[in-house]
């Protein structure tokens, strides 16, 4: 060891005395079970840590999903005095639905790692931030949008998974969105890998009907090659389940437990407590950390320690003072505290005899679930903006919150493209065919400026064809001549359907800015799973309807 080097550890291991921590232990998968260093079984013993942000009064939106986010470990202070009470209620792990890669979060994240506390991390966020359950796609701004965060939170050894979504199916007829969540576990998960993370990739499901959850969670962890391969399988996955009330008895979780017996990858309820009738008195702590459950599931997250309201009820153990300063914890809290307090989980099986995951191939679509096996491309930065710079027609709003104004004007120029003989195949994608267009992983504001370019160029470069109501503008530095034009756009879109390994964004993520559905935030679960909710505006959905679903008679544009 050369001198400085030694000198460093020696300071490093005097720091770590002095402050009498030990380093958090690495958790990792075998089977389907997680374990400790030492090789004892880890559970997450957990609870929901989440300010609520500000919430839709949405009447299509029952689950009042909300509408802005306020990032909790950015909050130094307020992990500071948090602490305590979670280490009250015992908890060794919190979910966290919406972070904010601009903040830092040395703070808390060390406060939390120094306490034994791992983290549970939605990349998702609110509004645009999530995939569209009800236009899916999985696209450069979302992938940006999680490297960002992944890139801050790389660096703190207490992220025991990313989640690369929260309920963005609520329905049968939603499945085929399930393609682009895959596809989104596929790429953050190479991205982890390629960053010598460890760190599990996860997605959080409504609780809901078997005939279509059942696929989804073999969907999800399955191996659409039949090789046996873990690349595009999720590491863990997650339950919002809140079947149990009052004093149930253990024959509840039934249904559940046999349908996840011989699920391939660990599973554990990211969501759990009661929902509609209060007093929750948290009895199903002991069921789900013993046996038999704890031979399917690792564990839960309690929802919520913050407050929270839904559609069906109100949540929360604690409120805060109006200052921020003090906790007041509810008969909640002490409820789940006791609970918590008498979990001693079984240390079974071994790490040495859980065996290595297996990946089976993937379910069927048949009617109840939706989703092909055939994954869409990984989101292409270079591709998209390369194809953006060659474009004569541009999205040029006059506003920065463009996430309402980019659905609308889709659905405008879709329309008019098509009213000029053209079509929006190209920037749509379809979970259900397989069949992804070779702009479909491209940011929204790109497919916008993409349509709008084909309606120019079938308008023969009329200067009213790219006005849009002052949303667009004419680029001069595109290529002057349709035919130039043609073979830049197609030098741009060399390989679009390629799967690769991610790497971070060069520049800040254009706005990308669909209409989105509010996922990534405190959910109700509700295990019908009926009701699909949707917080955003039904016009905004109309461009991708129009190109998923409409072929327009005239042939294609032969434009690009
Ligand atoms: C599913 O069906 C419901 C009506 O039953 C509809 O409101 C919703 O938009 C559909 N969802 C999708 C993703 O098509
Ligand atoms: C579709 O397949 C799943 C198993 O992958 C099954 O649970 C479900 O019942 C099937 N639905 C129909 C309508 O057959
Ligand atoms: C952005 O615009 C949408 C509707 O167009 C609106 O609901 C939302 O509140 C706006 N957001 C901000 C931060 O102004
Ligand atoms: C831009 O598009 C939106 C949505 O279609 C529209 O409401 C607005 O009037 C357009 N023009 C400007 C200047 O924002
Ligand atoms: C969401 O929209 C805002 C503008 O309203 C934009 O700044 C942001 O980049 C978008 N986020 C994503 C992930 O597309
Ligand atoms: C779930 O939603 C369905 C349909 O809206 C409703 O009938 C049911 O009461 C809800 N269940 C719970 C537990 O809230």
């Amino acid at each position: 060891m050369r001198p400085t080097a030694r000198l460093a550890a020696v300071l490093a291991a005097s720091v770590a005395l002095t402050s009498g921590v030990q380093a958090i232990s690495k958790v990792t998968r075998a089977g389907r079970y997680l374990y400790n260093e030492d090789g004892s079984r880890f559970f997450i013993k957990g609870v929901a840590y989440q300010i609520q942000g500000q919430l839709s009064n949405d009447p299509n939106n029952p689950f009042l999903e909300p509408s802005t986010f306020v990032d909790p470990l950015a909050d130094g202070a307020g992990c500071t005095r948090d602490l305590p009470f979670l280490q009250q209620l015992g908890v060794n792990a919190i979910r966290v639905y919406s972070v904010d890669s601009t903040l830092n979060h040395d703070s808390c994240m060390s406060t939390f790692s120094n306490a034994g506390i791992y983290t549970i991390i939605d990349l998702s966020l609110p509004v645009n931030g999530s995939i569209d359950r009800l236009s899916p796609a999985w696209s450069t701004n979302l992938l940006d949008l999680y490297i960002n965060s992944i890139n801050v939170f790389s660096k703190y050894d207490n992220v025991l998974a990313y989640n690369v979504g929260n309920e963005v199916i609520t329905a049968s007829n939603g499945t085929a969105a399930a393609a682009f969540i895959k596809a989104a576990a596929r790429d953050t998960k190479a991205y982890l890998q390629s960053k010598g993370s460890s760190a599990l990739v996860g997605y959080a499901a409504v609780d809901a009907d078997s005939t279509w959850l059942d696929p989804l969670a073999n969907y999800l962890s399955c191996d659409p090659s039949g090789a046996n391969s873990g690349n595009t399988a999720i590491d863990l996955f997650g339950l919002n389940n809140y079947e149990w009330c009052g004093d149930a008895s253990p024959s509840v979780y039934n249904g559940k437990n046999g349908d996840f017996a011989g699920y391939n990858v660990p599973a554990y309820f990211s969501e759990y407590g009661c929902i509609t009738s209060p007093p929750r008195l948290w009895t199903e702590v002991g069921t789900l950390f013993t046996s038999p459950m704890s031979d399917i599931w690792s564990g839960g997250i309690a929802f919520s320690y913050f407050p929270a309201e839904s559609g069906q009820g109100q949540f929360g153990m604690v409120t805060i003072s109006s200052d921020g300063s003090t906790v007041t914890t509810s008969d909640d809290f002490d409820r789940l505290k006791t609970q918590y307090g008498q979990v001693t989980p079984p240390n079974s099986p071994s790490q040495s005899s859980a065996g290595t995951t297996s990946y089976p191939s993937c379910p069927a679509a048949n009617t109840t679930f939706l989703a092909s096996s055939t994954l869409p491309p990984t989101p292409n930065d270079a591709a998209c903006g390369c194809l953006l710079s060659t474009l004569s027609c541009q999205f040029a709003p006059k506003t920065t919150n463009t996430s309402g104004i980019v659905g609308p004007l889709l659905d405008t120029a879709c329309g008019l493209l098509g009213g000029s003989g053209g079509n929006c195949n190209d920037i749509a994608g379809d979970g259900a065919t397989g069949t992804y267009g070779r702009l479909s992983s491209c940011d929204p504001s790109t497919k916008l400026s993409f349509v709008m370019t084909q309606f120019y160029e079938a308008n023969n470069r009329n200067p009213q064809s790219c006005d849009f109501g002052g949303n667009a503008t004419v680029n001069s530095n595109a290529p002057s001549s349709v035919s130039a034009a043609n073979a830049a756009a197609s030098s741009c879109l060399v390989n679009p359907s390629a799967t690769f390994t991610p790497t971070a964004p060069s520049t800040t993520a254009k706005g990308g800015n669909s209409a989105s559905s509010g996922t990534g935030s405190p959910s109700s679960g509700n295990s019908s799973g009926a009701v699909s909710d949707l917080l955003i505006h039904k016009q905004a959905l109309m461009g991708v309807l129009i190109a998923s679903a409409v072929s327009f008679a005239g042939g294609l544009l032969a434009l690009l």
